[in-house]
């Protein structure tokens, strides 16, 4: 029987007025306080320089979670358990304060001296917060975990990623450490090991000798929006490739993992990314396409947005074809995409399969048409759901073969129930289980695929802008795809 008690624990939030903790963080822990999964033996201690007092912080947290409820008394309860410290991280009295604080509220929240450290702040700030903390003596050593959260990015490349992992690492251990990817949180993402380990039928075609090529699309209808300081200097390549895309592409690659145990998962999946081929300068400029986008009907280019250079190289869009030296896949691609300004905002995966090797009906003397592939459709967002093109016999007088799309779409009353990202981490990271999360030689595997990619677009000049807001991305990357005779099934099927 799984263990459904809830955790006590004690949060420090570091950032806690910043925008994520307010938009997303805060709403994530009522919602699981408000299911019974939080236990009433909790607090959480608000960090940053502001000053502000207990009851201010409060009233902050009330306005927070305002859409998830109308119970006032509840919200006023809620936000009981939350407290407020001014505190500059890189101050170290104020960490020997919060040490205090902690111990005060461990014994009155009978928290069991466990300690959840969440790092929302600015990246430059997550090795400095790990190592005052452990310095300063805030982690528990009352037989309590410590726990440390981090946000993304996790580096810019992998000299940077390893040198914050070494940072955190001499605080933290491994098994300690969770770092936050929030489409892993997602009930699709969440779904596939189930979707290829529970059904035989399934698992059994899973590899190159059924399957032509696997796409996976995150595509963004919105652009820039008031992140360019952050964005200019990330791009689509570091934003959604090397994180949210490859921790996908591992789910759907990994081989399957001895049990759905977080160390038997995470050695399956740094396996097979490991297994990624990595492309010199030649393989980077025949397997991967950038673009930046272009005005829209009534939107600026990229480069007139708010706070982007004119002569910006950033790339808004990245696509790339991934090889993986093993028996599974060698010889089907995954083709990737993610880019912002484009038709609509969607996340998917169609897996599209091999044709029979001969087609009968063809040879037949009504059939007009051939064969479709049978494409399986695994929707992220802003649906959830799942869908299979098959082919069948068309019921019109004469002998003719036609698609059908079995699909099962999630209802809106149902996806509406369906928890949020951060509210699924957040439990896992009460119960200590490091699933979803991105594991240190995964995100490193990650970074040496992404590096010379990176580094070939950082040397040259892209040929920007090469889209349409409103438009799929550049014909690079349809060609990319139509050189393997190949094409992407979404939006065109
Ligand atoms: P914000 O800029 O909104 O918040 C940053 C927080 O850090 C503020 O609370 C600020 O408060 C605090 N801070 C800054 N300097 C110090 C300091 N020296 N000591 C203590 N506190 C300090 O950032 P976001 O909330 O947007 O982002 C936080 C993290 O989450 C980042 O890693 C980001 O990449 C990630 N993220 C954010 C997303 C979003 O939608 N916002 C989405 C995905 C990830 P003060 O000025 O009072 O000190
Ligand atoms: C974030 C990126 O990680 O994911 C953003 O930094 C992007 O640029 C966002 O917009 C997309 O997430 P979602 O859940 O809205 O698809």
């Amino acid at each position: 029987m799984p263990n459904t008690t809830p955790t006590r624990a004690l949060y420090m939030l570091f950032g806690g007025t910043g925008d994520l903790a307010l938009r997303k963080l805060y709403p994530a822990i009522f919602n699981l306080y408000k299911k019974g999964s939080l236990s009433t033996h909790f607090a959480l201690v608000g960090l940053s320089r502001k000053e502000l007092t207990d009851e201010e912080f409060r009233a902050k947290i009330i306005d927070s979670i305002a859409a998830e409820t109308e119970n006032q008394a509840q919200a006023e309860e809620f936000a009981s358990h939350f407290y407020w410290k001014s505190h500059d991280v890189t101050n170290l009295d104020h960490y020997q304060e919060l040490g205090k604080i902690a111990d005060e509220l461990d014994k009155k929240y009978e928290t069991n001296g466990n300690r959840i450290f969440y790092v929302s702040m600015a990246p430059r700030f997550f090795g400095i917060v790990a190592k005052n903390l452990k310095d300063q003596n805030v982690l528990s050593e009352n037989g309590g975990f410590n726990r440390l959260v981090i946000e993304k990015p996790f580096g810019r490349d992998f000299a940077s990623a390893k040198e914050l992992n070494d940072d955190l690492t001499s605080a933290f251990n491994e098994n300690q450490i969770y770092r936050i990817d929030h489409y892993l949180g997602k009930e699709t993402t969440q779904a596939i090991p189930v979707l290829r380990f529970g059904n035989p039928m399934i698992d059994a075609i899973w590899n190159q000798n059924y399957i032509k090529d696997v796409q996976i699309t995150l595509a963004e209808s919105l652009g820039v929006e008031d992140r360019a300081g952050y964005y200019d200097t990330a791009g689509a390549l570091r934003d959604m490739i090397q994180n949210h895309t490859l921790q996908i592409v591992s789910y759907l690659a990994m081989e399957q993992p001895n049990s759905f145990i977080d160390t038997d998962i995470r050695r399956e999946k740094v396996k097979v990314l490991e297994s990624m081929k990595i492309y010199d300068e030649q393989g980077v400029k025949d397997n991967f396409v950038r673009g930046q986008y272009g005005a829209g009907d009534n939107t600026p280019e990229y480069r007139q947005e708010n706070g982007v250079p004119e002569d910006s190289n950033n790339n808004t869009y990245a696509a790339g074809k991934i090889i993986f030296d093993n028996p599974r896949w060698g010889k089907t691609p995954f083709y990737i995409r993610s880019g912002k300004k484009l038709a609509d905002k969607t996340g998917r995966i169609d897996i599209e399969f091999k044709k029979p090797l001969v087609d009968i009906f063809a040879k037949g003397t009504n059939q007009p048409a051939e064969l479709q592939s049978n494409v399986l459709t695994l929707l992220i967002d802003p649906k959830i759901g799942i869908s299979l093109d098959i082919n069948t016999k068309n019921s019109d007088q004469g002998f003719h073969t036609e698609t059908v799309d079995l699909n099962y779409l999630q209802s809106d009353d149902r996806a509406a129930e369906v928890p949020l990202p951060y509210e699924r981490l957040f439990h896992d990271i009460l119960k200590g289980d490091g699933t979803y999360f991105a594991s240190w030689p995964e995100v490193a595997a990650a970074w040496k695929f992404i590096d010379p990619v990176q580094k070939l677009w950082d040397n040259t000049k892209g040929d920007f802008p090469n889209y349409k807001s409103g438009s799929m991305g550049p014909q690079a990357a349809d060609d990319l795809l139509a050189r393997d005779g190949n094409a992407w099934y979404f939006p065109n099927k």
